[in-house]
């Protein structure tokens, strides 16, 4: 596959966690962070099993596990420990391959005595059996004979940022050549199974200890010059998610002595084939001028493939995938909002999985929901293993008052409540899978609607939703947030709808839904054409933010300015009522749209990666292509750019899905009765372009370049479109020139 490829071309410890997080090899049931082999100073290893999860104490949230570790290894050459902080780096190339799911660095290293080495480490995650792990170094001296020695095996000395979750049940190499390490956490006693095995190229002088929480095998070979010698070290993961504890080891060794029969390549082969039927699929190609978008987009759908847990219906996606312990592994509102759309449109049953997470949840959040005093069903701003409310009580400490500052969003950013719920339909709509409506979704929609039937308070006969937090953070506990009254608006609007279709409508429930649609105060625009953010919002003094958007992403104004003083103005951290615009397209006037996208984009600093490319589609959205197109490849760059740091507890995950819907939304597409409408708009650099979706049971390609769009089908009934105001039907083929004087032509110029 042309091109799916990221690489460093040197060594650079400033980016070492940035380029652990990118390269982080995964399947949606693991995730191994592209850390070397070699260990380095604040280098910061991680492997992330789905759903493993602990907390240290009673008051501590639980959080994804760093589990031991398995790639790291000490490599001896005639006793000096290899280090690219030590000799000199003659060659040097590490590349993230996507097409087939592959890290790989090809190092020249020259000792300070003229010693010369080639080196080159591969690994992988297997993509066809998700709990394969493998990889493989080549060792060559280029200018005389030397002993090498490997030191290698499973190091349970990882923490979590300094916290220790597993306890070491049993530790024991089988038959002199199998390593297993049994872990237990600490509470909430999860067991995780680790087996690794070692194989040589020559004979090797091999022995075992276990040690500090370490089991190592340490492996010893004389080399001849140009004598090439590889090891590959296989390893396989089970946890008592997925088998009985009594059984772990048992399949583990069984699958370890597999991968040693297999080897390497064949795994690799294995493991590409299923990548190369990924990327055969769902490959999104976009010819520009600016070949970074190709990239971005490749390395997005990367990422949220490798973090969606399509092997489990019972796990869902944190907000940095299982690629770095930030954000503690949880569950956010990112979840359903910005990255399960992208799996609708392309493997509708993870989508499906994602929402069976919040389901099999339902006991937790009708709980929390009695508990505050509401009915239905209270989701938790930040999710876990259990379903219950894991938002850390404090976030960062002020160093100068020694105060930790308080964590507002468990207490009022409701919305997530509503977000579950368009989920649900969104997911409904797309699919029209009557089933999972029938068997989950339409409790899923009566529980959250109820929460919102009780949530109100009443005030001059109007309901209000008062003391929440919209999507925008910087402004806390306000009344009547406009993203949140139109969200849970809709929701229950939706719900009455279903419930009726699908005859389960009680008429108790019918009317105080109608009370509750016919008296919720929804914020309009005002005489500005404004539509205020929440009651107090327009009222608020604004100030030049120039400063700290240069800065997005990094917070800077919370150390001009007190978290309490910046509630207090005109500053929005993220896409907010420009958040509520993209969701619902048709809510309000264009001219509307576009007077909030430029009054709100101004006073937004994009202190949260969620914003950018939202902005983006309303710019588009707006006819300011240009400015579109910068705010796509801003967001693009919110991993991929320079900024070292950017990425060194996780990757964005929702960033990546907002990307895609980015992407997507430039097609402008939308479902109405059975029929798709179709209006593409894409940045002037794009000459041309292909995505594929999934609409009820349609395969469908969109292919378009400059002069022609061509639609394919596979499967489905043929479907009625509407293109640039024509009337099309799509049975397999559709293929429409775009002259001068035709109406899509005519929008795209
Ligand atoms: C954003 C939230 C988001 C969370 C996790 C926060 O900074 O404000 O909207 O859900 O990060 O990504």
């Amino acid at each position: 596959m042309r091109n799916l490829k990221l690489s460093e071309d040197h060594f650079d410890l400033k980016k070492i966690n940035k380029y652990a997080t990118l390269m982080t090899l995964g399947n949606g049931y693991m995730g191994i962070r592209g850390t070397h082999e070699e260990d380095y100073p604040i280098q910061k290893r991680g492997l992330f099993v789905a759903g493993i999860y602990n907390n240290s104490s009673l008051e501590d949230p639980e959080e994804l596990v760093n589990l031991p570790d398995v790639m790291g290894m000490d490599l001896e050459i005639d006793g000096e420990v290899f280090s690219s902080l030590k000799g000199k780096t003659i060659s040097y190339d590490r590349t993230l391959h996507m097409d087939r799911g592959e890290l790989t660095k090809d190092v020249v290293w020259e000792r300070e005595d003229g010693l010369r080495l080639q080196f080159t480490f591969r690994r992988l995650a297997a993509k066809h059996d998700v709990h394969v792990l493998a990889s493989k170094v080549s060792i060559e001296s280029l200018n005389r004979d030397v002993s090498i020695t490997l030191r290698t095996g499973i190091d349970a000395q990882q923490t979590n940022f300094g916290r220790q979750h597993v306890l070491e049940d049993h530790v024991q190499v089988h038959d002199e050549t199998y390593m297993q390490g049994t872990y237990t956490t600490t509470r909430s006693h999860q067991t995780i199974g680790l087996f690794s095995t070692c194989t040589y190229s020559k004979s090797c002088d091999v022995h075992f200890f276990a040690k500090n929480r370490q089991l190592l095998s340490e492996s010893t070979a004389a080399l001849k010059k140009n004598e090439p010698f590889h090891m590959e070290k296989l390893n396989a993961v089970y946890t008592s998610i997925d088998q009985k504890v009594d059984r772990l080891t048992e399949i583990g060794l069984a699958k370890v002595k597999q991968l040693s029969e297999e080897g390497y390549e064949r795994i690799l082969q294995q493991s590409e084939n299923a990548w190369e039927d990924f990327w055969q699929e769902r490959r999104i190609e976009i010819h520009s001028s600016n070949p970074m978008d190709q990239q971005a987009i490749d390395f997005a759908q990367y990422h949220l493939e490798i973090m969606a847990p399509k092997h489990n219906p019972n796990l869902s996606v944190a907000a940095k995938g299982l690629t770095g312990e930030g954000y503690k592994g949880h569950v956010f509102w990112d979840a359903e909002i910005f990255i399960l759309p992208y799996h609708l449109y392309n493997d509708p049953k993870a989508a499906k999985q994602l929402l069976e997470y919040r389901y099999n949840r339902l006991p937790e959040a009708r709980e929390r929901a009695k508990a505050n005093g509401h009915e239905g069903a209270q989701f938790p701003w930040e999710s876990a293993r259990t379903g219950k409310e894991e938002t850390p009580a404090y976030a960062a400490i002020n160093i100068k008052t020694g105060e930790r500052q308080k964590v507002a969003s468990a207490l009022a950013e409701h919305h997530i409540v509503a977000d579950i719920a368009y989920a649900v339909l969104h997911h409904y709509h797309v699919t029209g899978d009557e089933e999972f409506m029938a068997a989950r979704g339409l409790t899923m929609l009566e529980e959250t609607s109820k929460f919102w039937l009780s949530r109100t308070s009443e005030r001059d006969g109007q309901l209000h939703l008062l003391n929440v937090i919209g999507p925008d953070e910087y402004t806390e506990f306000i009344d009547n947030n406009a993203y949140t009254n139109y969200m849970a608006h809709y929701v229950v609007k939706q719900t009455l709808q279903v419930l009726d279709k699908f005859n389960k409508l009680d008429e108790e429930f019918r009317k105080s839904a109608k009370d509750f649609l016919n008296r919720l105060y929804l914020p309009k625009e005002n005489a500005d054409q404004l539509i205020p953010q929440d009651d107090t919002f327009l009222g608020k003094p604004a100030i030049d933010l120039s400063k700290y958007k240069k800065n997005q992403g990094s917070q800077s104004i919370l150390l001009d300015y007190s978290r309490g003083e910046v509630n207090e103005m005109q500053i929005l951290k993220q896409a907010d009522v420009v958040m509520l615009l993209y969701l619902f397209p048709d809510l309000f006037s264009k001219e509307v749209v576009e007077k909030n996208f430029s009054y709100y984009e101004d006073k937004t600093i994009h202190d949260s990666s969620l914003s950018k490319a939202i902005h983006s589609i309303l710019a588009m959205r707006c006819d300011q292509e240009e400015l579109a197109y910068q705010l796509f490849q801003e967001a693009c760059l919110i991993d991929l750019g320079p900024n070292p740091h950017s990425s060194d507890e996780g990757i964005h995950a929702a960033s990546l899905g907002s990307i895609w819907l980015a992407v997507f939304s430039f097609l402008n597409l939308s479902f109405e009765q059975e029929g798709i409408k179709l209006n593409p708009t894409l940045p002037e650099a794009w000459s041309s372009f292909k995505l594929p979706l999934h609409y009820k049971g349609r395969e469908i390609t969109v292919e378009m370049n400059q002069n022609t769009l061509c639609i394919e089908k596979v499967g489905g009934d043929p479907i009625d479109m509407e293109i640039g105001k024509q009337h099309y039907q799509l049975i397999d083929h559709l293929e429409i020139p775009l002259h001068k004087d035709n109406e899509l032509h005519k929008e795209r110029t």
